[in-house]
This record gives C-alpha cells, structure tokens and sequence, in this order.
C-alpha cells in the first residue's frame, strides 16, 4: 500500500476510532497512543519517509505533517475534556455535580397573619408598640379597671411569680404603659405573645399571640370603631365578608362588644366550624372606660377612644383550616413546610 493510501487508511480510521470513543478514563490516552505514540501509526509512517522518491518527499512530509497536526489537535481537545473529568474524580469536585440541596425555610403561619395583619392597620395610620411579658398586676389588672378579687380576673387564669408579678395574661397592659408614657392622640397596635395558666387542648395552649388596638383622641365614637374594624376585616378575609357587633363585657372598655365575621367556610350558611350559626367570633372591643383613662392620669372629659383585641392563633386557624393550636408550637416541619 503506498503511503498516500495508508495516510488516507489512517485519517478514516482515526476518524472511525472518534466516533466510537467511549467516555471510560484513559481511553483517549490509548488512541493518542495509537496514533501518536513513539511507536504509534504516525511515526511507523514517517519511518516509510525514507522509502519514498526524493522529489515525492516534500509533499508527501506535508500531507502526513498535516494529518499529525489534524489528530494532535483532535486528540489535545478531547484529552482537555478527559482529563476535567478525571481531575474531578481524584480530587472529588464535579464542578458539573449539582449542589448539595439547600432547605430554605418556611415562614412560621403565625408569623405570616401577624404581618398582615400588622400592614392592614400600619395603612391607616396606626403604629407598632411593644409591652412587657412580665408585668406588674397593676399594669395587667388593676390599671384596667380590674381591681382585686374582680370577678373579670377569672377568666383569665394567671401565671403568678410573685404576689405582684405575673406573665400577661393579655397585651391590654401595654395599653396602660404606653398611655403611661405618651400623650394623646394615641394610635397603635400591640403584637405579642401572652400566657393562660389553662389545660393544653386542641383549642387552648398555656401561651399564645394577641395583637391590641388603641386609638384615642378627641371626639371619637363607637363609628370610628366599627368602620376601621369593618376596614380590617375585609382587608383580612375578603370584600365580601359581613361583620356583626354583639354586646359583650370587658372590664376596660363600655360599652364593650365582640365582632364576628360571616363564616369564611360556608359564607354564612352554617357548617361545623362555626357549628352551624353562620358566624366565626374573631375579636373584643370597645370603647376606652373612663377608668382607664384616670389609671394614666388623661383626662376622662377631654379624651375619647377604642380598643379592641384577637388572638392571633384563632385567626390563623381559621386562614389556614389548622384544627389543632398545639401544631403552632411542636416545631412539625410536615406543617410547617405547607406555608
Ligand atoms: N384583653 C382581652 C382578652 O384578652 C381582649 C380585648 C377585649 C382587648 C376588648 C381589648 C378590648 O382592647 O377592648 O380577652
């Protein structure tokens, strides 16, 4: 076979070995081998060089120089490419590997109400205020209109710590101290968490989130109330929920009331959530009792004002359908993941 021919075999074998390259390590060494190798098909032709006519040989040099520089390239690349995966192995990164999965967290569903809820007033004009967990019974009871042996004092069973000190049992304390600190016209919300010396059950936990409101100024009516709790509730649970004001008593407030909402679940038609009255109890209001006023030394004649208060976890459950309030607090990521 004459060179020509053999560089030409060569070329289509070479191109044939390409096509079939498989990934495994080390297999593009064998074919550089093959090819380019001391004793590889290349040199065995240059070594025939010497066969050929002198006037042949030039150009004969340049056709086989050419395929060697052909493959050499070829080979170069694929051997970059080899040679990536084999460095990845030996030095275990796989820049190619996905990451190791990251779990981003979820944000906790109390937290996801609190914040909404906190934007639906802080649009109208209401700014945040924080109290103290650990209070003085004057700020939790006293201060409220709720002297020693208040009957009002029953339905909120108390972490006591000393004779004097107590864990709120609300966030109305915060009323008291922020009244304490500020003149009027007073406009805020009080986020936090609150403790109830109660059974743990499926509706009740010995702590839990209340969000309050306080509004006092000049001139303020029962109106005022109703038309910004009638705001916050369609804000919160749609155009086209319908609100109701019962009667109601607070110590703190007269005249007092606690506002439903239409049933989120059967618009109002009765179901087993709201056992079949058509209507959730979502908070407690009213307006400011002059009492109050006189704990914090505003002047009761001057003064006019609404408070109102909910239970954040009451809330949520309803948003969301939890059934259990103790899923709040048990750190399930099976619950926690679904927000
Ligand atoms: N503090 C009351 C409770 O925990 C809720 C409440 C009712 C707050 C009426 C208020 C209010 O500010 O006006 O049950």
């Amino acid at each position: 076979m004459s060179i020509t021919d053999q560089i030409q075999k060569i070329r289509s074998e070479f191109r044939s070995d390409l096509e079939n390259i498989s990934s495994e390590n080390g297999v593009v060494d064998q074919i550089r081998i093959k090819y380019l190798g001391r004793k590889g098909l290349i040199a065995s032709l240059f070594v025939q060089m010497g066969k050929v006519d002198a006037d042949e040989r030039p150009q004969m040099g340049k056709v086989l120089n050419e395929l060697k520089s052909e493959i050499t390239i070829e080979i170069d690349s694929l051997f970059i490419a080899d040679s990536i995966e084999v460095g990845m192995d030996d030095q275990a990164v796989d820049l190619t590997l996905p990451g190791d999965p990251v779990s981003v967290g979820s944000i906790h569903p109390l937290t996801l109400v609190l914040e909404e809820i906190k934007s639906i007033f802080l649009k109208i004009g209401f700014s945040l205020a924080y109290g103290p967990e650990i209070d003085m019974e004057f700020y939790n009871f006293e201060a409220l209109n709720m002297p020693k042996h208040h009957p009002a004092r029953d339905m909120q069973d108390t972490f006591y710590i000393s004779d004097e000190v107590l864990l709120r049992t609300h966030t109305s304390n915060t009323q008291i101290h922020f009244m304490e600190n500020h003149e009027p016209p007073v406009r805020i919300i009080v986020p936090g968490r609150v403790y109830r010396n109660e059974d743990i059950s499926v509706r009740s936990y010995c702590l839990f989130h209340q969000i309050e409101g306080l509004f006092v100024d000049m001139g303020v009516t029962f109106a005022d109330l109703k038309g910004t709790l009638n705001y916050f509730a369609r804000e919160l649970f749609g155009k086209d929920v319908i609100t109701r004001f019962r009667p109601s008593y607070f110590p703190f407030t007269e005249p007092s009331a606690e506002m439903d909402v239409s049933c989120i679940f059967c618009q109002g038609k009765g179901c087993s959530i709201c056992k079949k009255t058509g209507w959730l109890e979502i908070l407690g209001c009213g307006m400011v009792d002059p009492e109050v006023y006189k704990s914090v030394k505003y002047d009761p004649n001057k003064w006019t004002g609404y408070a109102f208060g909910m239970g954040i976890e009451r809330i949520a459950m309803l948003k969301y359908g939890v059934e259990d309030i103790r899923l709040f607090y048990n750190g399930d990521l099976r619950f926690l993941r679904q927000f």
